[in-house]
């Protein structure tokens, strides 16, 4: 059965970037989220974000309000029951995602294909929390989620083929260029890219070089768009933290610890950007 109505959970910074990635490629999107609010913020970041893309000529006007007309918003795990593939999208924390799994095991077709945007739980238990834990999966987009191309496709211990094989060509479908990676901690980008961030804080912790040197370096010397200590205050301190943590605990390796100066810095509220100062300060 080919994937042509998606349902997206969460409203928020990935479900709403989710829900116009699939309609502005054609698709019937329901989006749901517990929050009346958020749907309201999130359909209003969609046409904030295709307006700006009209502006730049990207975009004829009559497409930007095709996509939005292919978008419904509902509070109701209910209004899902037509979709082949629903995208959860909600708050990062275990019990409330095996909830909604759980739920949603019980409302969406038995054929239909449940995936998790999750940045850290593990694919294997979510799709336990199921009755039909072959047509499980991680599907892991990248923000802002309509312009970055990667997205991680988790394959769970119980994930079938066919399972793996349709979400493959919905993604393909919408542009973006999928990795299938095992079930493990921190999938492959985060894996790698905040112990890297760590290491830059480490550095800064021994006085190696200043802030803007160590992102300098990283910069003319490895060629990267932006420095470390930069994109740590971009993702948020805490996040960043958060993701160690899981690294360590998952692996139970040394080599994820985080920096005692990342730590505290989270304690003290410093958190990157959202909160106008981390490792650098903001207007
Ligand atoms: N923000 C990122 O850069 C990023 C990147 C990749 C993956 N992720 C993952 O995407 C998921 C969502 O993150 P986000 O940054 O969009 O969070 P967010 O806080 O912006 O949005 C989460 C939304 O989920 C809603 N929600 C909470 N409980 C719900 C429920 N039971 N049913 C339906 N909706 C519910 C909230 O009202 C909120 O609108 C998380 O699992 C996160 O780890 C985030």
């Amino acid at each position: 059965m080919t994937i042509k109505h998606i349902g997206v959970v969460g409203a928020g910074t990935m479900g709403n970037g989710i829900a116009q990635a699939y309609a502005a490629k054609g698709f019937s999107v329901t989006m749901t989220d517990v929050a009346e609010a958020a749907l309201e913020r999130g359909l209003a970041t969609i046409d904030a974000s295709l307006e700006r893309l009209v502006k730049k000529e990207k975009l004829a006007a009559a497409d930007k309000a095709a996509a939005l007309g292919r978008i419904k918003a509902s509070t109701r795990l209910a209004d899902l029951a037509e979709v082949e593939l629903v995208i959860e999208a909600a708050t990062e924390n275990l019990e409330l995602k095996l909830g909604v799994f759980a739920e949603l095991d019980r409302t969406v077709p038995p054929g239909t294909i449940v995936a998790s945007n999750t940045s850290s739980i593990s694919i294997t238990r979510l799709a336990a929390a199921t009755k039909r834990p072959d047509r499980v999966i991680g599907m892991h987009f990248f923000n802002p989620v309509p312009v970055m191309q990667l997205v991680e496709l988790i394959r769970g211990l119980q994930t079938s083929d066919d399972t793996y094989a349709r979400v493959e060509a919905s993604a393909k479908a919408i542009g973006k260029a999928p990795i299938r990676v095992r079930n493990s901690p921190g999938f492959v980008v985060n894996r790698m890219l905040c112990p890297m961030i760590n290491e830059a804080v480490f550095a800064l912790a021994e006085g190696l070089a200043t802030a803007e040197e160590i992102d300098h370096a990283m910069k003319l010397g490895a060629n990267h768009p932006i420095g470390p200590l930069a994109l740590c205050d971009l993702i948020g301190l805490d996040v960043e933290l958060a993701v160690l943590n899981v690294l360590y605990e998952g692996f139970k390796d040394p080599k994820y610890r985080p920096a005692p100066l990342l730590v505290e810095m989270v304690e003290a509220g410093y958190l990157g950007r959202k909160t106008g100062r981390g490792f650098f300060t903001y207007g």
